[in-house]
């Protein structure tokens, strides 16, 4: 036995006629080019050395490999690249064994896809997942995944970017064996040897036969239309399919040559700096200042303020985390409203068969519904979600204060109020913070951690914790009014009123949003979370306003008549029985009309494109605004928020990641242009116009 350190990366050690290669990358085994270089050598030392007949792959650490280093992207390639490593494994002349234990994804899963045998452990993830970065396989994964799991699962998994648990992988044929236990080692080993001793031959995914390939192809041309209709725009998707068909119809290396073109046009286009961007943003928001300064408090009961359409959404998140939670409502009618509301959304899977009455009972059980505030007097957390009312919540946050523990952490859901003013009403502000969730709260993604001015820093770093245990994104936001995502929102949304009442329709703004990548429009946002919330705002700020401000009075009008969007059945759309996408309304159009007249405004046409400058150029000026203020901590923040809690395609990165590939001297320009028509409006954020001058970048100030 001999042991022959390579890179630190990789390392090797025979043992008997097997060398075991070992890679240590912490804290993924991510391949970037230490670790391809290291791999490159080892199947060397292994060609060289005639005591070898076995390679044996494993890892170190949680994972097997995630895959390429997605941070090498979009910087100089250095050799040896990924698809030479994976070739001088396929092509060995010894045995090349992989014991995968935990991540095997992207490259990842390709270097074992080269691997001529492959064993997984329990914990074992398999997955494809570069269409999630706006890539496609492109170290042999796109030839060889199909080769090994037949066309359509194959392309189903690529494009999917899911993850097979061992047993499904093993069902699926990307795997040969399954182990016991947690030790990848001793069981590669195993295998290795059982191998050996059968003389099993040198299996080469290369050289497996797609079965019927004129059915394989049929299967891809549906797949395609498919995908056409679903992927909505995306780049890598279709490529994926591309890679495919040469899988089927092209010799493999030729096929090799297609997949690596299509990956290389994948890699330069401005999707995977979008992709890429958010994926990493998604990970830095949770570095937070407070984390370095304090470890969150213990907490495993939660109590639900209110069992309305948010107390009922966090009530569902905190059930199916594994709290237990204890739902306070008013009275007894509320509270089986509240219960029905909780109920509604468990019913439903049941309905869909995503879950057995059973499930639903054992979540329920760890659920109770109370009046009286003394029951949650041992509870650890608290989040209230009563109605938007200053006075109200004061109301329940003093009655939080009598009865609640001390070093309980006391949250509100406010959507807009100040979170400063709601913990004076305690004698405990180091312990109160905003958890702002989004509708539907056991769905959406994004939590907001709004920081008041006295709250101590392990709550803080409780509310993330909290969000780590829900699986939400979590973003630490300042005391304003909005906080981040509704302060930003309430600008753009009103640009999008100004170009609606200079001339263009509320139906052709949200096309041209949809076009841009949004799910949804601005009006049909409104119209889905109701009209009625918007105005009533509206009204509360109405006496603060500035006179000067351009109002425009569409959307009170159409309030003013009942209209309060898809509940009601009409608002900027119709909403006939039965019919799921609201129609064009005339008589909204009317009114838009009228209110054009009243106020003297010739209308004129806007391209999609000049509504979208205009809507994203506000956008990204209040990003800016709320950065300097420190509202966010970084440019990333108000990606993520946006991202993960606003529809905003992730493919573009985020408004603020957005802004920099378009080039912010470009934005600034539009700015100061619409500033002629509304000064008081278009005013260029100073930090816009401090990195213009300095030739910087949003992105220059998520560093560090
Ligand atoms: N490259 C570089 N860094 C990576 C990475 C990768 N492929 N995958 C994860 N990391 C980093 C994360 O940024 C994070 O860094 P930080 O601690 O500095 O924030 C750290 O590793 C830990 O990651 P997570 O916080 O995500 O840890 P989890 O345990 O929650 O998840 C994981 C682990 C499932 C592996 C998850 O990180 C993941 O999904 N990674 C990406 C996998 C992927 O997309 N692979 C495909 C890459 S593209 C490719 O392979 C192209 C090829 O076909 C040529
Ligand atoms: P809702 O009107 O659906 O529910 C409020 C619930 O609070 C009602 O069930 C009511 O009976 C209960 N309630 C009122 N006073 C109470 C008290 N003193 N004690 C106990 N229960 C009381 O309102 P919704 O939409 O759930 O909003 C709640 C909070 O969440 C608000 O602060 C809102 O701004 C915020 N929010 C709302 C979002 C939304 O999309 N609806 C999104 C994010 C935050």
């Amino acid at each position: 036995m001999g042991a022959a350190p390579l890179a630190s990366a990789v390392t090797t050690v025979r043992t008997g006629a097997i060398l075991v290669v070992t890679i240590n990358n912490p804290p993924v085994n991510a391949l970037g080019q230490a670790v391809r270089q290291g791999l490159a050598a080892a199947m060397q030392q292994a060609e060289a050395d005639d005591a070898v007949a076995a390679v044996l792959l494993v890892a170190a650490g949680k994972a097997f490999i995630a895959g390429a280093d997605i941070r090498e992207f979009g910087k100089p390639a250095v050799p040896p690249s990924l698809p030479e490593v994976c070739r001088s494994m396929e092509e060995c002349s010894k045995l090349v064994v992989a014991a995968i234990h935990g991540a095997a994804l992207g490259g990842g899963l390709e270097v074992a896809m080269s691997a001529h045998y492959r064993l997984a452990l329990p914990g074992a993830k398999l997955g494809l997942p570069e269409v999630l970065l706006g890539l496609l396989p492109g170290s042999g994964g796109t030839q060889r995944a199909p080769r090994l799991m037949g066309v359509k699962a194959a392309t189903e998994l690529m494009l999917s970017g899911k993850q097979l648990g061992a047993k499904a992988a093993l069902q699926a044929g990307l795997v040969d064996r399954l182990a016991e236990g947690d030790d990848a080692l001793a069981a590669g080993l195993a295998y290795a040897n059982e191998l050996l001793a059968q003389k099993a031959p040198l299996r080469r995914t290369r050289d497996i036969a797609i079965a019927d390939p004129a059915a394989a192809l049929a299967e891809l041309e549906q797949l395609k239309a498919e995908t056409a209709k679903k992927s909505r725009g995306l780049f890598s998707p279709l490529k994926i399919i591309e890679c495919v068909q040469a899988a089927v119809q092209q010799p493999f290396d030729q096929g090799l040559a297609t997949e690596r073109a299509l990956f290389l046009e994948c890699l330069d286009s401005p999707q995977r700096a979008g992709l890429v961007h958010a994926f990493f943003a998604e990970r830095e928001v949770a570095k937070i200042p407070e984390a370095k300064l304090a470890a969150p408090r213990p907490f495993s009961t939660i109590a639900v303020i209110g069992g309305g359409t948010m107390g009922a959404g966090i009530t569902v998140s905190a059930l199916d985390a594994g709290f237990a939670v204890t739902m306070i409502e008013r009275d007894a009618e509320s509270i089986a409203r509240g219960q029905a509301n909780v109920e509604k959304v468990y019913n439903g899977l049941i309905a869909k068969g995503r879950m057995t009455p059973e499930a639903k009972a054992a979540i329920m059980a760890r659920y109770t519904p109370t009046t009286r505030y003394e029951d949650i007097a041992q509870v650890d957390l608290v989040i209230e979600a009563v109605f938007e009312d200053l006075e109200v919540k004061k109301a329940v946050f003093r009655e939080l204060d009598r009865v609640c523990k001390s070093g309980a952490v006391l949250a509100t859901n406010t959507s807009y109020l100040d979170i400063d003013a709601i913990a004076d009403a305690t004698k405990r502000p180091q312990d109160v913070i905003g958890l702002h969730f989004f509708s539907p709260a056991n769905i959406m993604k994004l939590l907001e951690i709004v920081v008041p001015s006295k709250v101590s820093p392990d709550v803080v770093a409780t509310a993330f914790e909290l969000a780590k245990k829900l699986k939400k994104v979590p973003v630490r936001a300042g005391v304003c009014d909005g906080f981040i995502g509704n302060r930003i929102l309430a600008v753009y949304k009103q640009a999008a009123d100004f170009i609606m009442e200079d001339g263009a329709s509320p139906y052709e703004i949200d096309a041209a949003v949809r076009a841009f990548g949004y799910p949804m429009g601005p009006f049909q946002v409104t119209d889905l979370a109701g009209g009625d919330i918007g105005w009533a705002t509206r009204k509360r700020r109405a006496a603060t306003r500035n006179p000067l401000a351009r109002y425009v009075e569409v959307a009170d009008r159409i309030c003013e008549r009942g209209w309060y969007g898809q509940k009601t059945g009409r608002g900027f759309y119709l909403y006939p029985e039965g019919v799921r996408v609201g129609q064009n309304d005339p008589e909204v159009l009317a009114i838009v009309d009228a209110e054009r007249a009243k106020k003297g405004v010739t209308p004129r046409a806007f391209t999609q494109e000049e509504i979208l400058r205009r809507y994203m150029a506000a956008m990204v000026n209040e990003g800016a605004k709320v950065v300097a203020e420190g509202i966010a901590l970084r440019p990333l923040d108000v990606d993520v928020t946006f991202v993960a809690g606003y529809g905003f395609p992730r493919h573009r990165g985020g408004p603020m990641k957005w802004a920099d590939m378009q080039g912010l001297p470009s934005i600034l320009a539009d700015i100061e242009a619409f500033a002629k028509e509304d000064p008081l409006f278009w005013q260029p954020a100073p930090l816009l116009v401090q990195l213009v001058k300095e030739g910087r970048n949003f992105d220059s100030l998520n560093q560090g």
